[in-house]
């Protein structure tokens, strides 16, 4: 397989995410806050839906599953518990001539490993280590990457390889300034953001903004058990922000500072996991490619024992093919009784399971399926991406799946017409109280078509003259161009069929096909 991703690469996603409101970068007018982004009108919607399309997933269609909204602040303890407070954090390196600032290990990987980037390369990594300064370089990682797979390094493991084989820093020279011996020794940086809680600003205050959302769940394990009348095997899911400082953001919302989580913890029986696991990485595989992304877009990738994480039994990424190269969308872990053994040991609380079937107390297993949101929807709208020519012109279309389309349907009255607009309107009235719509009476229809096309919008629904004497009108369908003309009065059930995936050339009664199509 080709090793590059869709057609589409990250500057083009990047700047129709701008130019028709899904992303901006946060803060903008004050040249940016780097690594955080806001989500406009239609980039709202599309990650309202992916979001809604993994609870439904992942709770609403499950018997075994319920859902938990926790805190992002916590007690201070639970950070102690997870091992986030010692060994959450990335190598740094800071330059006493320049005060660049880098990640040890991506140093290492530079000049141990002979991949030395042009200094022009670092330039929007310099920026990306200025939180205060301007957008991630995407470029940059997307370049280093390459450079790193062209050396037969994986972005996951160069900093575990590269630290292992850490050489003194005396000779290597600052890649920005060039100066010999100015780079410090690497100091282990925590990617926790602190804050205080109360008044008083000291170290008894300190609270940190949580890096995942997972240790929300395993704190209120016993609440959920308790009130809901679960047995094992079942889950526990929350959606919410995660926050973690960064030293290198980068590749758009690929990796940011704020983010939002998608986790959900599964308890299981000691001995059922590996069974439960394989259940987990076959669902979540699947959960993708039924939302519309390409299968061989996407692949399992199992950690190697080096790159496990400190809790984790056995674990494999979903990974996508990024234009940067495979890079992970999601994480699937075994974690063993890592999670509950700690939380009772520092909690002092019993958090062990009694198994009435099995006439045994144990402290449950977890299986953890953690998908970041935001890298689904980049992940979304770099699959959905289309150019292709219609009548010599360009069209741009986004082959979102129905479910995810920020809009689903828009009403275009033929032009502005006094007599065309109240019939627009009441159709639109009628359809925006099931479905987001946008209704559009600027510029000629074929304009509008592809403003539509260019958002992912599925179905536009036009009202021309002849709709004013047999009260019919034209649904055209994004993806293959054809048109129906449908009664009226039954344009809402005929769109709601047609989202939920009915054929398009299916009929209601009084409707016939239209020939022709743009
Ligand atoms: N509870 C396990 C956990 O948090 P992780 O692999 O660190 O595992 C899970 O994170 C997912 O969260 C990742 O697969 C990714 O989709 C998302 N994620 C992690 N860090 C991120 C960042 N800085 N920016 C955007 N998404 C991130």
């Amino acid at each position: 397989m080709k090793e590059t991703a869709s057609s589409v690469d990250m500057d083009t996603i990047v700047s129709l995410s701008k130019r028709r409101g899904f992303i901006f970068q946060s803060s903008e007018i004050y040249g940016g806050a780097g690594g955080c982004w806001d989500y406009g009108p239609l980039g709202v919607e599309l990650k309202r839906n992916v979001k809604e399309a993994w609870w439904k997933a992942m709770v609403q269609e499950r018997d075994d599953v319920v859902g938990i909204d926790a805190s992002i602040l916590m007690h201070p303890q639970v950070w102690v518990a997870s091992g986030h407070v010692q060994q959450f954090a990335d190598p740094l390196v800071e330059c006493k001539s320049c005060n660049s600032r880098f990640r040890a290990d991506h140093i290492v990987v530079w000049e141990v490993y002979g991949v030395s980037p042009q200094k022009t390369e670092f330039l929007g990594l310099i920026s990306e280590l200025n939180p205060t300064r301007g957008v991630a370089s995407m470029q940059t990682e997307a370049k280093e990457s390459a450079l790193l797979r062209k050396h037969g390094y994986s972005q996951y493991d160069s900093k575990q390889k590269a630290l292992k084989d850490m050489p003194s820093l005396d000779d290597v020279p600052c890649p920005i300034c060039d100066t010999k011996g100015s780079l410090t020794e690497p100091r282990m940086f925590n990617l926790m953001f602190k804050t205080f809680m109360g008044p008083v600003e000291d170290e008894a205050t300190v609270v940190y903004l949580r890096p995942e959302t997972a240790q929300g769940i395993f704190v209120n394990f016993q609440n959920v058990l308790g009130t809901s009348r679960r047995k094992l095997p079942f889950g526990i899911a929350q959606i919410g922000k995660s926050f973690r400082n960064e030293i290198t953001t980068g590749n758009f919302i690929f990796r940011s500072r704020e983010f939002e989580q998608m986790e959900m913890e599964y308890f299981v029986k000691p001995g059922t996991d590996e069974m439960w696991f394989k259940h987990w990485l076959d669902e979540r595989f699947n959960w993708y490619v039924r939302l519309g992304i390409q299968k061989d877009h996407l692949r399992l990738r199992q950690h190697d024992k080096q790159e496990l994480a400190h809790y984790a039994k056995d674990c494999y990424d979903v990974d996508y093919l990024f234009p940067m190269g495979w890079s992970e969308l999601e994480g699937i872990a075994n974690r063993g009784s890592y999670d509950l053994e700690q939380h009772a040991k520092h909690s002092g609380k019993d958090l062990s399971y009694f198994d009435e079937e099995a006439g045994e107390r144990y402290i449950p297993y977890i299986i953890e399926p953690s998908a970041g949101v935001d890298r689904s929807v980049l992940a979304f709208l770099l699959d959905a991406y289309h150019e292709e020519v219609v009548e010599k012109e360009k069209r741009v279309v986004l082959r979102l799946h129905p479910a995810l389309a920020p809009i689903k349907v828009a009403v275009l009255p033929l032009s502005r017409n006094e007599k065309l607009v109240p019939m627009a309107a009441e159709v639109h009235n009628q359809l925006r109280k099931s479905f987001m719509t946008q209704y559009d009476d600027s510029q000629s229809i074929g304009r509008r078509y592809r403003r539509q096309d260019e958002i992912g919008t599925p179905y536009c629904v036009t009202i021309d003259f002849q709709s004013l004497e047999d009260h019919q009108v034209t649904i055209r369908d994004r993806d293959s161009l054809k048109q129906i003309r449908v009664p009226a009065e039954s344009i809402k059930t005929t769109l709601a069929a047609k989202l939920a995936g009915e054929p398009f050339d299916v009929l209601p009664p009084g409707g016939r096909q239209v020939t022709g199509g743009r």
